[in-house]
Parts: structure tokens; sequence; C-alpha cells
């Protein structure tokens, strides 16, 4: 309604997320990817737009649709997430939720690999670039708020406040996805905040909610 009024905390304001898994080449018919189901990132950007704010939804091939009220681009590998980025900028904020694969094959095929007697395929990969490095480390035109995602399976809070670190963010939105948690793949998330200042823990909720909260801290935070 909010945003139907063109009111809302966010309104004025466009903000870049990025969700789903990327797809990696191969051949013609084969890829690399993940088992993310954008089901996180589709919740921030739903609820970024219930604030009022004029969301850019750059996803790579989800389970779950994108929401009503935001401007969908599809992409499938890192490169195209990071150029489709580009050319969504400026922006007052971009929150990276996508599960970008880390390497592509260096050469893909032109043609389809052909199951040959006795001979099994070789991939040689090389490095996709880090999005959110990239626009975090923008010494011009860099969002005021640049916000990433980790998903650690250990040491959750070194990993993440590390990587906060290396990558150049504001924040990183930290999360355990240890099979048992039933975290990746499932409905609710324990997440913590990571920041400058230190960490916040939220208890355990479910996704839409974490979404619906990052939505008013960014809020928050892009006036204060
Ligand atoms: N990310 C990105 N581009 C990449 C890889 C990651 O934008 N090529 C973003 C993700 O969207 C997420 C954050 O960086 O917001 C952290 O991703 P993660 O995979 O946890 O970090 P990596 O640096 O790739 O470290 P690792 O996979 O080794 O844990
Ligand atoms: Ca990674």
């Amino acid at each position: 309604i909010e945003q139907a009024l063109g009111a809302g905390p966010l309104a004025g304001k466009r903000v870049i997320v990025t969700s789903g898994p990327t797809q990696e080449p191969i051949d013609p018919v084969r890829y690399i990817s993940n088992h993310s189901s954008g089901a996180q990132g589709t919740a921030i950007a739903r609820a970024l737009a219930g604030l009022g704010a004029e969301v850019v939804f750059v996803t790579g091939p989800a389970q779950v649709a994108p929401p009503p009220g935001v401007e969908v681009v599809r992409i499938t590998t890192a490169q195209q997430m990071l150029d489709a980025v580009q050319a969504a900028l400026p922006a007052d904020a971009a929150i990276f939720a996508a599960a970008v694969a880390d390497w592509r094959v260096a050469e893909v095929a032109g043609s389809k690999m052909k199951k040959t007697e006795g001979a099994l395929p070789t991939l040689s990969f090389a490095e996709n670039p880090d999005i959110l490095a990239t626009i975090s480390q923008m010494k011009k035109g860099r969002p005021a708020l640049v916000v990433g995602f980790a998903a650690e399976t250990d040491d959750v809070l070194a990993n993440a406040t590390a990587k906060r670190a290396r990558k150049g963010c504001d924040w990183i939105v930290a999360n355990d996805v240890s099979p048992g948690t039933g975290t990746f793949g499932g409905s609710e998330n324990t997440v913590h905040i990571v920041r400058e200042d230190g960490v916040e823990d939220w208890p355990r909720m479910g996704k839409q909610e974490v979404a619906d909260r990052l939505a008013r801290r960014i809020a928050e935070a892009l006036h204060g």
C-alpha cells in the first residue's frame, strides 16, 4: 500500500538486490550451479518494495518467483550478474543475497562434449568476478550502503567478520547453514548482522521476517 501511494520510509530510494544461484556453462547442454532457492533474496526485495523503494532485482535461475512491484533482470552467469548490477547503478543501497558461483569453466565447449570410451573429461576453472567486493570497493559512485551475505558451516562469526573486512562492505548478514540447522532450502534463518561496530544476533525466524527486519534497518541506515 505504501508503495502504491509512493510513500513509505524508502520512497525515492533505489536499491539493487541480487538473488538466486548463477549457472556457469560447461558446454551448450551442461552447467555448474548450486542449490540456492532464491527465497531469502526474493523476500528482501519484497520487503524493500513494501517500504516504497524502487527495487532492481537481479536474479539467477531461482525456484522462487520474483516478487511483484520490482524491476526484474534475469541473468545466468556471474559475469552477467556483475554487468547487470553495474548497469543498474547509481543506487542508494545494494544487497547481495545471490549465491554466485565462485568459478566458471575456463574454456566452454562450443558443442556438446561426447562420452568417449576410456577417456574422462577434465575441467579447468577460472575465478569469477566478486560482485560484492567490486561494488564495495568502487572509488566513485559506490552505493551508500552495501550489504553482503555469508552462508557458513563453520566458525560462522569469525568467517563472516573476516569476510566483511576483506570485501569492504558495510554489513554482512551471516547465517549457519550446517546440515541439521535446516536453513538451507528451509523457510527459517538464524542470522547475525556483522557491522564494523559489532555483531547483532537475531533469533531464529522466518525468512520473510528476516527480510522485513533487514529492510527496516536499511531504511534507518539510509536516513541516519
Ligand atoms: N559474492 C559475489 N560475487 C561472487 C561471490 C560472492 O557478489 N563472485 C557475494 C555473495 O552474494 C555474498 C557474499 O559475496 O553476499 C559472500 O559470498 P560467499 O560465497 O560467502 O563468499 P566468498 O568470498 O565466495 O567465500 P567462500 O565461498 O569461500 O566462503
Ligand atoms: Ca563463494
